[in-house]
């Protein structure tokens, strides 16, 4: 079986009462849990992550080597600017998505940037909480046919 490791950055444990508005009212536990749903539906195995602190992130990424086989990862505000982070998922080389939950291209010009992006196999956005499991669906493809 097929392990993804989900990955959420700063500020997404705040989901549920953080900006109502732009992120809607489903907890990071809520999304997890459907995300669990989704995964097993798809036959993977998933293990989570939150942290509000780069290093640690990296240090999960690092430690997804020879434990996962993909990465599904909302790497929030670090997005924008962490060249650390984009080093780390292109050291481990394993299939990574990125996701969004807002439509970053409808937002704020710095938003519209992504470094972590080019070392991505792909980027949801903009479809809310649906965006994670559009991602494992995307790995699940893409361990099958190397898509
Ligand atoms: C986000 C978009 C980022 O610009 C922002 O900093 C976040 C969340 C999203 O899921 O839409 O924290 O990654």
């Amino acid at each position: 079986m097929k392990t993804v490791l989900v990955l959420n950055g700063p500020n997404l444990n705040a989901l549920g009462w953080r900006e109502q508005g732009v992120y809607g009212s489903m907890t990071l536990a809520d999304i997890e849990r459907s995300v669990a749903a989704s995964a097993e539906k798809l036959g993977l195995a998933v293990r989570f992550f939150q942290s509000n602190h780069e290093g640690a992130l990296i240090d999960e990424i690092h430690a997804a080597r020879g434990t996962a086989d993909g990465i599904v990862m909302n790497p929030g505000a670090f997005t924008h600017y962490s060249y650390a982070i984009r080093d780390a998922i292109a050291a481990v080389d394993l299939p990574a998505i990125e996701v969004h939950l807002s439509n970053v291209y409808k937002r704020e010009p710095f938003r519209h940037v992504s470094v972590t992006a080019p070392v991505m196999l792909g980027v949801v956005a903009g479809l809310g909480p649906i965006g994670y499991e559009l991602a494992l669906q995307a790995l699940a493809a893409h361990f099958e046919h190397g898509r």
